[in-house]
């Protein structure tokens, strides 16, 4: 299949602008129910592209979560505004009550991040936003075909941001990127800045650069993208299967009523992260920590980071563990079993 896609487009001899990347915008727009997309060499620059679209700049404040992947921090940093880092809740996703208390007169818009796959309270967030007349940007770049109540995300906010980094859940064989929008306005803006062409956004003359897709990306995004309902379905067994058999004093995953997660991350957490991490690397399981610093400990810049008590005490805490769509269920009981007799040696 793969080498299908890739010899269509060697053979087509037209890697850049062409027709595959324009027919994966359009399916990937109807994949989520938005009216348009527009490719970019990677989500950072989805994000940053999104945000210089909606007007945002220098004297702004955009509040965001420190609770993500630092390219987050970086897409709003590069604009020129001020990133103010609110706390999450147990979602592990923005606290609608946090962000509403770090608004400001000069707060221009949101960043909710739907963190390891899992949506944030988009309706209260939403809520929020119009209220106090914000725009809203999604970064859903851990969550391609996670929904609310059957609405996927990316079409919540005015714009949405997702990556095709190989390891998502819709993952290229490089770098990739999709700004996802219902307004006509904002889409023409993006095809713009995104091929180096300036925009007068709000009397501020914006500059674009070069930040295309690729034929050959798009090409074998197009393919998975029909796999992408099934590789989620199972991701989400393997969850299941996980929050059943793993010792109760693990903190699973918390899942909102109505939310369905992409689980591209499935992330416990414990207060004796250190000795599960020993025993499931004795036991040659790859564990990791996403992420072992907080996004403002990895930047500098117009920064201003608001009570972030949950978020440190979950880095503390998190630790992820094998998830992919191939993950057997043999492999899972193995996991378990070797983290419920971590247990028993601790046991007095
Ligand atoms: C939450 C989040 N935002 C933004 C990005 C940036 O995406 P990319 O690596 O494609 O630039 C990532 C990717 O790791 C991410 O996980």
């Amino acid at each position: 299949m793969l080498l299908t896609d890739c010899r269509r487009v060697l053979t087509s001899r037209h890697y850049i602008n062409g027709t595959e990347v324009a027919c994966f915008e359009e399916e990937f727009a109807s994949y989520l129910g938005v009216s348009g997309c527009v490719g970019t060499a990677c989500g950072t620059d989805a994000l940053y592209l999104a945000l210089l679209a909606l007007g945002v700049g220098p004297g702004d404040e955009v509040i965001t979560v420190s609770l993500t992947a630092y390219p987050t921090l970086l897409a709003i940093l590069r604009t020129g505004a001020v990133a103010v880092l609110v706390d999450v809740d147990d979602t592990l996703t923005m606290d609608p009550d946090a962000l509403i208390e770090g608004i400001t007169s000069h707060t221009k818009a949101i960043v909710p991040v739907h963190l390891y796959g899992s949506p944030c309270d988009m309706q209260r967030i939403c809520d929020i936003a119009e209220a106090h007349g914000l725009i809203v940007v999604e970064d859903a770049c851990q969550a391609h075909g996670a929904a609310i109540e059957g609405r996927r995300v990316g079409t919540f906010g005015h714009a949405a941001a997702f990556s095709f980094y190989p390891t998502k859940n819709l993952g290229a064989i490089g770098d990739g990127g999709m700004v996802a929008s219902s307004d006509p306005q904002i889409l023409q803006r993006l095809y713009r800045l995104r091929s180096m062409q300036s925009e007068n956004i709000d009397g501020r003359q914006i500059t674009g650069y070069n930040s295309r897709l690729d034929e050959l990306q798009a090409a074998i995004l197009r393919s998975r993208l029909k796999e992408l309902e099934k590789r989620n379905l199972a991701r989400r067994k393997a969850a299941a299967a996980y929050n059943a058999l793993l010792p109760d004093c693990l903190k699973r995953p918390f899942a909102p009523a109505q939310a369905l997660s992409a689980v591209h991350i499935y992330a416990v957490r414990s207060e004796q992260r250190p000795a599960f991490i020993s025993t499931l690397e004795r036991g040659r399981v790859p564990a990791m920590i996403h992420y072992p610093k907080l996004a403002h400990e990895y930047g500098e810049g117009n920064i201003r980071c608001r009570d972030l008590r949950i978020s440190i005490r979950v880095r503390e805490e998190i630790l992820s563990l094998p998830m992919h769509p191939n993950l057997q269920q043999s492999s899972i009981e193995y996991i378990c079993t070797l983290l419920t007799e971590e247990l028993s040696h601790e046991a007095p």
